[in-house]
């Protein structure tokens, strides 16, 4: 069986990392991975291949730092030379980047069966690109692996399954999630980052167009952490798009730790070692939760609605007051329950690769 794999943005070679580890327990799989070049800068891109040990791309597209209909486009269009090129049996997408939407248009155009890992997650939002290309996407795919039982739950209520362009109706299978069981694999591995980082402090990102482009949003966000840097270390490994417009709006960061991207395995140590998360990033809310660290997430919505359920996760926009009331309150969120199995238990790349063989 050959799988062509496409990837592109940082989330998706943490993914990939699991999955490629799965694959090459398999002398009957080859694996040909296309890396669009969404996210090209060293520390956004080759530290995580070098770290995760994930084999290196047989493809280097070199597409990145372009608006979406020419990145969506330009990716379209190599990665459809690859596939003709290549002729594999399944190309596999992950999440709901435009790398993803892009691999899933060529798939269906060639009729080349399709898996979506990560499939059926809704935010009900969609001015989020992100909601789009993932909608897009699992439509067209012939197996939908979901992470949770509320993502296979949407995909029901939409309707689903179709029948796709191999002529057949699309499998639905719930398997875990694959960050899971990267977190399970690197947290031993995980590596303290240098530079002085206080006791108790806590962990930060901010990406999401929806924060980054309303400064608004952004400035009510940076009021809050800076209120709340004055009790407690915030360090935010900041993301080159929030850096750039930081810079540009000359926002007040002086109490903050900002640092650079920073690799997996410093991720996994400092989300391990933080007292709370606060993030807009999809990937670090549940990686809080494998943590059994609270989070408060700087959204109006999310896809993990099972960690708002359980009451690991707090929902707060980017309201100033909202934030800094989460924030004296994190300590009473459930933090005890990585037990709850929400995700599977780290087994979720053995059994996609499983249902590849079987399909
Ligand atoms: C993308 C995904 C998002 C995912 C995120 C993870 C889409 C629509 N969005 O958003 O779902 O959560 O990745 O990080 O695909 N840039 C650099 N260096 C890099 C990468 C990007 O400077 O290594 C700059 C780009 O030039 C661009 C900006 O950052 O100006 C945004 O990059 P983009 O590829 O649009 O995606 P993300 O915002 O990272």
């Amino acid at each position: 069986m050959k799988i062509l794999t496409i990837l592109g943005a940082r989330p998706q070679f943490i993914k990939a990392g699991s999955v490629s580890r799965e694959i090459a327990k398999h002398k009957e799989i080859t694996e040909a991975i296309v890396h669009t070049g969404q996210h090209y800068d060293a520390n956004m891109s080759d530290i995580f291949f070098e770290q995760m040990q994930i084999p290196k791309p047989d493809y280097f597209l070199g597409i990145g730092g372009k608006s979406h209909g020419a990145m969506t486009g330009q990716m379209i269009e190599k990665i459809e030379e690859v596939a003709v090129r290549e002729k594999p049996d399944w190309m596999l997408v992950y999440g709901d980047t435009n790398s993803t939407l892009a691999g899933a248009i060529v798939a269906s155009k060639l009729h080349i069966k399709l898996a979506h890992i990560e499939a059926g997650l809704r935010s009900f939002n969609m001015k989020m690109p992100e909601e789009v290309n993932r909608i897009l996407t699992d439509r067209v795919s012939d197996i939908l692996f979901c992470p949770t039982g509320a993502a296979t739950n949407n995909l029901k209520n939409e309707g689903f399954p179709f029948v796709t362009a191999t002529n057949k109706k699309q499998l639905i299978n719930n398997v875990g999630d694959v960050m899971q069981d990267g977190a399970i694999f690197y947290k031993n591995l995980a590596v303290k980052p240098n530079f002085e980082i206080k006791k108790d402090f806590i962990l930060c990102t901010i990406h999401r167009a929806e924060n980054t482009d309303d400064e608004t949003r952004l400035g009510a966000i940076f009021e809050a952490l800076n209120e709340i840097a004055k009790d407690k270390q915030i360090i935010l490994p900041l993301h080159p798009r929030t850096k750039k417009i930081i810079e540009n709006l000359k926002l007040n960061i002086k109490n903050l730790t900002m640092i650079d991207p920073v690799g997996y395995l410093e991720m996994v140590w400092l989300i391990d070692h933080c007292e709370l998360v606060m993030t807009d990033s999809g990937g670090l809310q549940k990686e809080a939760y494998f943590f059994s660290k609270p989070c408060i997430t700087l959204r109006d919505e999310t896809e993990w609605v099972e960690l708002v359920d359980v009451g690991a996760n707090v929902l707060v926009g980017a309201d100033k007051a909202k934030i800094v009331d989460a924030y004296k309150n994190s300590s009473t969120f459930n933090q005890q329950l990585s037990t709850l199995n929400l995700y599977g238990g780290g087994k979720a790349s053995e059994t996609i690769i499983k249902t590849l063989l079987e399909y």
